[in-house]
């Protein structure tokens, strides 16, 4: 049985071996001081490089936008000198490899802040959840999220400024791509989300203003670097981290019509049903199809016998699959070889050195 997964695809000017792709996963394991890779998280990655694409664990593009304890980030020089032992790592096994670009906004947590500053938001509205910071013995503890403070207008530019310089950071540590995070309830997605966007300047209000930081922040990418290497991740109609998409499904349309008229590298699509969602109907799919000619990849939940069919209809280009990554560096083949997968440790998701990390089994 010859799955379509096992068929090479372009993605902008990349050339991928197979339309499995490991999707972003936070792990919480940057050295610190300094929220940076090491050869533990090269090492990490290149024994996942048989994926077509890996997309990085979501790095913060400035202290500002952290919100979980030891993410990396891609601001410092540190930094990037970590991340082009990973890429290198990662094409030496020849793998490719894309940075996700991220900013939390109010997911955070004033001690994860620069000066212990409040985090920021479209508006002065909290996530009524909590996020994970480091406790005396480095190990994750569980703290409420603070109420951040709403951007000012006039800050704005300097924060396109970090995605623009991020991305600039990222080719410069040899990644293939930048991801944008635009999904799970972070900044631009608590822009996009009329729950949580109270504002009443040219970002809050109209869908169009809303989707605006978004698309901004897409555009300095994509000035920074080619439409050809900047992809994009949305979640539409997900509730992850508190966020009422009741304008989901409209939002979407709009965003990825957009997205299309840029050309775009690739649409990463992080379905509902990972995070306990519903899945998504055939109609939304076919609508995003329509509006959206390029490659998407879609993630949540996904098996070979979800991707299948969606990719033999052409509704989606890729497949990327993300716990099961944690516990199988060798997915990619075991998936196009129906072989069965290790049990993964949830205990050591987050957080801790190379157990549950870098020990998991190939086969042989
Ligand atoms: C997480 O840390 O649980 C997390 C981070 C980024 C995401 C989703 C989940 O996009």
């Amino acid at each position: 049985m010859s799955y379509r997964l096992s068929q090479p695809l372009h993605i902008g000017d990349v050339q991928l071996s197979r339309r499995i792709v490991m999707a972003p996963l936070t792990r919480m394991r940057a050295q610190q001081p300094g929220d940076v890779p090491t050869e533990m998280q090269a090492r990490y990655y290149a024994q996942r490089a048989s994926a077509g694409l890996i997309i990085s664990e979501a790095a913060q593009i400035s202290p500002q936008g952290k919100g979980y304890m030891a993410t990396p980030g891609i601001y410092s020089a540190e930094q990037i000198q970590g991340w082009r032992q990973v890429t290198q790592a990662v094409h030496a096994a020849g793998g490719k490899m894309a940075c996700q670009l991220w900013h939390v906004g109010r997911v955070s947590h004033h001690s994860l802040q620069p000066e212990q500053q409040l985090p920021v938001s479209a508006s002065a509205l909290p996530y009524e959840n909590k996020t994970t910071i480091m406790g005396e013995h480095g190990e994750p503890v569980r703290v409420p999220c603070d109420t951040p403070r709403a951007l000012r207008l006039d800050e704005i530019p300097g924060l396109l400024e970090t995605y623009r310089q991020a991305t600039i950071n990222a080719r410069e540590a040899g990644f293939d791509l930048v991801e944008v995070h635009a999904a799970h309830g972070y900044l631009l997605h608590q822009f996009q989300s009329a729950s949580s966007n109270h504002r009443q300047d040219a970002y809050g209000g109209s869908l169009q203003n809303r989707a605006r930081l978004t698309l901004e922040a897409l555009d300095r990418c994509i000035d920074a670097w080619s439409a050809s290497r900047v992809g994009i991740r949305i979640s539409p109609l997900g509730l992850f981290n508190g966020l009422d998409d009741s304008d989901g499904l409209a939002m979407a349309y709009y965003l990825v019509e957009a997205f299309a008229e840029r050309k775009i590298a690739y649409l990463h699509l992080s379905e509902p049903d990972w995070a306990g969602g519903p899945q998504l109907s055939l109609s939304f799919r076919e609508g995003l199809r329509q509006r959206f000619p390029g490659v998407i990849i879609a993630a949540g939940n996904y098996t070979v016998a979800k991707a299948e069919p969606l990719l033999e209809a052409g509704l989606i280009d890729a497949a990327a699959f993300g716990r099961p990554y944690i516990a199988n560096p060798d997915l990619a083949e075991r998936l196009l070889s129906d072989a069965p997968l290790n049990p993964p440790r949830p205990e050591l998701f987050y957080g801790g050195g190379e157990e549950g990390y870098t020990d998991y089994p190939a086969r042989a």
